[in-house]
């Protein structure tokens, strides 16, 4: 076979992503009408104010307080310089001009330097609140996600509006605390200077607009075209770190190699990087036209403005004081509008992200299961579930139909049956971590659905079909499922180390029980498939509860492993209820009751010996591995003629 060359490897651009629905919004916002982003803005403003006050109360009373002040003098120091303008332009002797001007002088002296303290104290309360108010709806967000029904994980959305709440969200969090600021202080020095300027004389406020209409549009106008440009990239920029994430992943790092992928991956990003270079190109030249048209209108506005005033001085209508603290205003004004135009509009845009994040918490709180106060049977006597049904989310085909089954404390009870065939599903329902869509599960009669999860989970361990990697110290990874437990001597511990295995794991860390498992820090280890899932089983013993469910636990363990996992398990049985779940049908053999299941029906439900005698599908999977080890060659040939349903 050629090799191909990395050329011949062009791909359309991951055409699979072309709708991800976490591209969703920017439809929406590039379309949005400006009403709809004035709607937008007081529910986020109202967020960040509401956290920031749990935050920081003070810190929010101070920055505004000092807000308000720096507004005040900013006014008083425009009347100062009137009253200075106006002393210094009466007749008379300049000695004498300028010392009735001190006071007025000493007064703007005051002004300008209680701003100064007051935007210093501004700035303090900001730094201390934009941390605080990032980190608080972090907590938030991450309370919310810890509390969220596992079912909704399955929810085909769910992880798109996660990540936008949680980078998108975030951020906007950040920006629009210090945007907010930012609008506050400018509307408040805006109001003040404009008020003056109104009472100096009522003609100064349209001047002073005249001078600042034009800018204010080239900036909202340059706003919103960047706002579009981070819209429309979302897609293609997301696209582009998926392919970074590809190459700089642990996890896929060696199929990459493997595969030789990185000319396409390489190709992928290139094209992707073409895209957002054209189309930022583009912004420029259209910023630069925006912003030439809005100087040449700015320049325009204040000629006009200064004509008006010439006019207001030509014909006696302000005297010559008023007209110099007016110039003074209209360039506070200008400067404040400023601020406040590039701040709203930096608010618009964040608004909507909020939104986002709002909506998430909502959808939380909607996928939050209810506290009812009422608490599961603890050590259940019998484990029940009638006519149960479950169908994942989005999901056409129900995973479970129909089951009725009855586990007593003490048994072992065995789920066998195809990939598919839903025996996880079922683990999960009867442990309470999936409601049933139709049915009910109860333990000792009470219907799960009833009871608060928390103390449904504090009766159950479990050893998962794909365990999580904890990068966490080795002790932790095993304690965490009662971490308050006292083990003096770690004697506990080490029991359920031999136990699973997890003892040889250990010895072959360079810390013991104290070294991290993960390889993404200084001095972590990382660990085979096998001493991961020992490490698994050791978890679930360590919880010691009631009821154990074993989803695959030896799957990826050696002989040896496996023997001594049962042969713990057996020991574990009594005064417990476990439901194991095998495809090594040799290990179920001895379980008390075996459930054959096909389709998320349960075919039928006895021990080996009746199952061999009277379910054909139980007999030709058993007799198929049976077989698989028998080495003489009959067997291998009687492997020939077996089929599977
Ligand atoms: N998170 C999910 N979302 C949607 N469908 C799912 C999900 N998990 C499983 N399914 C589907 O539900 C059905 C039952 O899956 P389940 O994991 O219970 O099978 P299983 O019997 O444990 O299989 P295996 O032997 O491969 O572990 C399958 O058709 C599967 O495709
Ligand atoms: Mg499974």
């Amino acid at each position: 076979m050629t090799k191909p060359r990395a050329g011949a490897r062009r791909a359309e651009p991951l055409a699979e992503l072309s709708a991800p629905s976490w591209f969703g919004h920017a439809d929406e916002v590039i379309g949005a009408s400006l009403g709809k982003l004035l709607r937008s803005l007081p529910a986020a403003m109202a967020m960040v104010g509401r956290t920031a006050w749990r935050a920081d109360r003070r810190a929010v009373l101070l920055g505004f307080g000092a807000q308000v002040v720096s507004g005040l003098v900013t006014a008083l120091g425009l009347l100062a310089v009137t009253g200075v303008l106006t002393s210094l332009f009466v007749a008379g002797p300049t000695p004498d001009r300028l010392s009735a001007a001190a006071p007025s002088l000493a007064v703007l002296a005051a002004a300008y330097a209680l701003r100064g303290v007051a935007d210093t104290a501004v700035s303090a309360a900001t730094m201390r609140l934009r941390p605080k108010v990032r980190h608080q709806v972090e907590r938030d967000l991450a309370e919310a996600i810890s509390r969220i029904d596992l079912v909704t994980f399955d929810e085909p959305d769910f992880h798109d509006d996660l990540a936008r709440s949680r980078h998108g969200g975030m951020d906007a969090v950040d920006t629009a605390t210090l945007q907010a600021v930012a609008v506050v202080g400018g509307l408040v020095s805006l109001a003040s200077t404009a008020a003056t300027a109104a009472l100096l004389h009522p003609l100064l406020l349209p001047v002073l607009l005249l001078s600042v209409v034009p800018e204010t549009w080239a900036t909202v106008r340059t706003a919103r075209l960047e706002y579009e440009f981070v819209a429309t990239m979302i897609e293609t920029r997301r696209r582009r770190s998926l392919i970074t994430d590809l190459l700089a992943y642990k996890e896929s790092a060696a199929e990459v190699r493997v595969f030789g992928a990185q000319p396409f991956l390489l190709d992928q990003h290139d094209r992707h990087s073409r895209v957002m270079e054209r189309a930022q190109i583009e912004l420029g030249a259209k910023e630069t036209r925006v912003a030439l048209a809005g100087r040449a209108l700015s320049g325009l506005g204040i000629t006009l403005a200064y004509v008006t005033l010439g006019w207001l001085l030509y014909t006696g209508a302000t005297p010559l004081a008023v007209a110099g603290a007016a110039l003074l205003a209209i360039r506070t004004v200008r400067a404040s509008l400023t601020q406040v135009v590039l701040a709203a509009n930096r608010l618009f845009e964040k608004s909507l992200y909020i939104s986002d994040l709002l909506a998430f918490f909502a959808r939380a709180r909607r996928r939050t299961p209810e506290v009812t106060g009422r608490s599961a049977p603890v050590d259940p006597e019998v484990v029940s579930l009638r006519g149960v049904s479950f169908t994942y989310p989005g999901a056409s085909r129900s995973a479970l139909a129909d089951i009725d089954l009855t586990i007593r404390r003490g048994e072992v009870v065995a789920l066998v049956g195809e990939n598919g065939s839903g025996k996880s599903t079922l683990a999960k329902v009867l442990a309470g971590l999936y409601q049933p869509t139709a049915g009910a599960v109860c333990w000792d009669g009470v219907d799960l659905s009833t009871v608060d999860r928390g103390s449904v989970a504090d009766n159950v361990a479990a050893v998962m079909q794909e365990p999580t990697r904890w990068p966490l110290t080795a002790r932790y990874a095993v304690t965490l499922g009662r971490p308050d437990r006292p083990d003096p001597g770690d004697r506990y511990l080490d029991q359920v180390a031999r136990d699973s295995g997890a003892d040889a794991v250990v010895d072959t860390l360079s810390d013991g029980w104290d070294s991290l498992l993960t390889t993404r820090f200084r001095n972590g280890h990382d660990l085979s498939g096998g001493q991961w899932q020992r490490l698994s089983v050791a978890r679930a013993l360590y919880r010691d509860a009631p009821i154990l469910i074993c989803d695959e636990p030896t799957a990826a363990l050696d002989a040896r492993a496996e023997a001594a996992v049962y042969e713990s398990l057996r020991t574990l049985q009594s005064g417990r209820t476990v439901v194991l779940i095998t495809h090594r049908l040799a290990s179920v053999r001895h379980a008390d009751r075996i459930v054959v299941m096909h389709h998320g029906r349960v075919l039928q439900v006895g021990t080996h010996t009746e199952l061999m005698a009277s379910n054909p599908h139980y007999a030709d999977l058993y007799n198929l591995q049976a077989d698989s080890y028998r080495d003489d060659p009959a067997g291998e040939s009687a492997l020939g003629g077996q089929t599977v349903a």
